[in-house]
């Protein structure tokens, strides 16, 4: 039978799981134009269940996972609050709880106001803090964050590693925005494209900052290698988004599957750009407050 912590561990990976499907979801709704296929909120066309057809599904599909992702990342605060684990983590939650809840509000303000860039862009990039969020919550309620796994190594390449997995995951949010701009309003395409050398860069160097750690078994290794590998396949999704968007004049209304494809995938796979760089941060150093978790029996 699971423990408590393995329970909770569980939900919180569900959650990430949950928010990442919900964040695919939303980028197929900007990738569609879909935005303004329901006009209203927090109703859609007067009706919790309107009929799916065209970009309805695509709106409205949306709408529901969201609602979905809200209860439960209300749900997983409810069971954090109730167990053992220290108050920091329930404090996470919690503030989980808050993101999800502007976000949402975000969600339905875009749509009232007829997709203002400054509010798409907003809901853009807060949905992917969110995200960031639950791998935290996540990371810090799996057995991982106990052993922190970085003890006996150079004191000097740790405190270096740190700075370095914070500057990484700061120039990935700023590209994330810069993204967000070019997707809501045709700007700062070449900003977005030429900051992608400074991720390179911050990729490449904790690839080798991690690789002179003694531990050969640390998780850090694999995760900066992982990390190097999606932002490489990044680029190529990105080179592929810019010809489709931004090159090739769409013929009709309708976004032409190539475009989507391109556009979705860069999309979600900077969600996970994003998410291992947020995860590689947190693995680098000590649990907040210096407090070890208290390990829940049964
Ligand atoms: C609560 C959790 C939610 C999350 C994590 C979330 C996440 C996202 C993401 C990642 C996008 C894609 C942004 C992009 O491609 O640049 C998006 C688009 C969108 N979302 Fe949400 N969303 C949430 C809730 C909602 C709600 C409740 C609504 C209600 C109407 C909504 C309406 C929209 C609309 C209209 C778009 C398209 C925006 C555009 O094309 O400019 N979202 N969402
Ligand atoms: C590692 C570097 C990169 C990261 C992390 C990244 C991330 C992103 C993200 C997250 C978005 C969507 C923002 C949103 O949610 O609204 C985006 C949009 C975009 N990116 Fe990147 N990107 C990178 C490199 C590139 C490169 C090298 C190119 C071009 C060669 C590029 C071209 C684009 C284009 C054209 C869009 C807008 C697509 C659309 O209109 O739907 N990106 N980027």
């Amino acid at each position: 039978m699971k423990t408590r912590s393995g329970r909770l561990e569980l939900l919180s990976f569900f959650l990430v799981g949950c928010v990442f499907f919900l964040l695919m979801a939303g980028g197929l709704v900007t990738s569609h134009d879909a935005g303004l296929a329901v006009p209203d909120w927090p109703l859609s066309y007067g009706t919790w269940m309107p009929p799916m057809v065209g970009n309805i599904f695509w709106e409205h599909g949306h709408r529901m996972i969201a609602g979905f992702v809200a209860l439960l990342t209300l749900f997983t605060a409810v069971c954090i609050q109730r167990s053992p684990e220290p108050g920091w983590i329930k404090k996470l939650a919690w503030t989980g709880v808050v993101l999800v809840t502007l976000q949402a509000l975000l969600g339905g303000m875009t749509v009232l106001m007829l997709l203002p860039p400054p509010v798409s862009i907003s809901h853009a990039c807060l949905g992917q803090t969110f995200f960031c969020l639950t791998i935290a919550l996540a990371y810090y309620l799996s057995p991982a964050s106990r052993k922190s796994g970085l003890q006996g190594e150079d004191p000097l390449l740790v405190r270096k590693l740190m700075r370095l997995t914070l500057l990484t995951f700061l120039f990935v949010y700023l590209q994330l925005i810069l993204g967000a701009v070019v997707r809501h309003t045709g700007k700062a395409v070449y900003e977005h494209m030429g900051f992608a050398l400074a991720v390179v860069a911050h990729v490449v160097l904790v690839q080798l900052a991690v690789s002179r750690l003694t531990d050969a078994r640390s998780p850090l290794k694999p995760a900066a290698r992982i990390l190097a590998a999606l932002t490489l396949l990044q680029i190529v999704l990105g080179a592929g988004a810019f010809v489709f968007t931004q090159m090739i004049q769409r013929q009709g209304p309708a976004a032409p599957l190539h475009e989507v494809v391109f556009a979705s995938a860069h999309h979600t796979n900077g969600a996970l750009v994003i998410g291992l760089a947020a995860l590689i941060f947190v693995m680098s150093r000590p649990a907040p407050f210096g407090s070890h978790r208290l390990k829940a029996a049964v």
